[in-house]
């Protein structure tokens, strides 16, 4: 990535929201046939959040950016641009932006729902830097919210055990240093994996009836083991060409921050590049896979748990529906 504008994008906070409904893998086991050994064994999960029926996404982000204007002591009109990274906005339009947009009372932004599933807070971070960089934004808020609940099969095994809700915002701000922030990024699609991981219906191809209905056809489908293989090479790929690029051995490396869907790639992917599992950021166990969603909270968990310190190099690494995947490279600089 090269940035030839004036700034670099660094995040200035970091925040998350995670609903107070816990659901543990034994609420699987009362009606499914599934196992808690099974799901904590096979995916590193414990527990998730689900919103309530009548919380949406916008639900969920708003109280993330909430908390996060609060952090940074700022109002709501010093944001210039708000972008949503979701799979499940609250309608197909507007936007999930716009309904956070007039929940805070944010009168000087514009704002936008970016679409790149598990990679989209990768690519919505990087969109939002590119603001920065030019000068044209200083304050731009990334925000991955999901309320995957609504988009699961509850009595598909294969897919409901694995999702969770929740929100995690982070705000971008310009910096003339640019040995922090944003340092590089490697990203990727290739879309003749969209029939590994979709939720067919809904869209242009298959607008709801009767039958998408009956076919459950507006739910995730996923199979799962393809993925795996291809997340693992992914995530790989990207992080080490990224570490090579920018010179840096494991050793250098703070922590790398993976797409939250399964703690046996998570950990297959740290172990591949040469870093410990005290590198590893993980909140799988406690909210499952929150798609866009997953590594915003973790750096906003641990940023809390004073686990992160300035000029930190943090790897963050994702793959997902489409499919899409790469490696962002970050200077922790607060
Ligand atoms: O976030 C987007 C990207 N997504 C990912 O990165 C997810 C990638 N995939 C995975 O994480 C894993 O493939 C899963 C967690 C989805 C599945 O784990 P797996 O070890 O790959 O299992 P599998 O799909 O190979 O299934 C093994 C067995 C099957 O039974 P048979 O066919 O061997 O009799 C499944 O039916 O496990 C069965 N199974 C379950 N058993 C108990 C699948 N789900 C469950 C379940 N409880 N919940």
């Amino acid at each position: 990535m090269i940035n030839s504008g004036q700034f670099n994008a660094y995040i200035s906070e970091v925040s998350h929201f995670f609903p107070e409904k816990v659901i543990t893998n034994k609420y699987f086991e009362s009606y499914l046939d599934t196992s808690d050994e099974w799901i904590v064994e096979r995916t590193g999960i414990k527990e998730r959040r689900f919103l309530e029926k009548d919380q949406p996404t916008s639900y969920a982000a708003t109280r993330a950016i909430e908390k996060l204007l609060v952090k940074r002591g700022l109002s709501p009109d010093e944001i210039d641009l708000i972008i949503i990274p979701t799979v499940s906005p609250d309608m197909v339009y507007p936007a999930t932006a716009c309904i956070v947009q007039n929940n805070i009372g944010a009168k000087n932004c514009w704002g936008f729902d970016l679409e790149g599933a598990c990679s989209g807070f990768l690519f919505a971070l990087i969109t939002g830097a590119q603001f920065i960089h030019t000068g044209m934004h200083k304050k731009v808020i990334v925000c991955g919210a999901e309320k995957m609940s609504a988009l699961v099969n509850m009595q598909d095994r294969n897919t409901c055990v694995l999702f969770g809700d929740g929100a995690a915002a982070v705000l971008l701000e310009p910096t003339e240093d640019k040995s922090y922030g944003i340092i590089d990024a490697i990203l990727h699609i290739d879309g003749s994996g969209g029939k590994y991981l979709n939720q067919p219906a809904g869209g242009s191809l298959n607008p709801a009836s009767i039958e998408t209905v009956e076919k459950k056809m507006h739910f995730v489908h996923q199979d799962g083991r393809t993925v795996y293989k291809e997340a693992v090479k992914g995530m790989y790929e990207s992080s080490a060409e990224i570490m090579k690029k920018n010179n840096l051995s494991p050793d250098e490396i703070a922590y790398i921050v993976p797409h939250q869907a399964n703690l046996r790639i998570m950990t297959a992917v740290a172990e591949r590049l040469g870093l410990p599992k005290e590198k590893l950021m993980v909140n799988i166990h406690k909210y499952g896979n929150t798609t866009s969603a997953t590594i915003p909270s973790c750096l906003s968990e641990y940023w809390e748990e004073g686990k992160i310190k300035k000029g930190d190099y943090i790897i963050l690494t994702s793959f997902g529906a489409g499919f899409t995947w790469g490696a962002i490279l970050l200077r922790w600089a607060i």
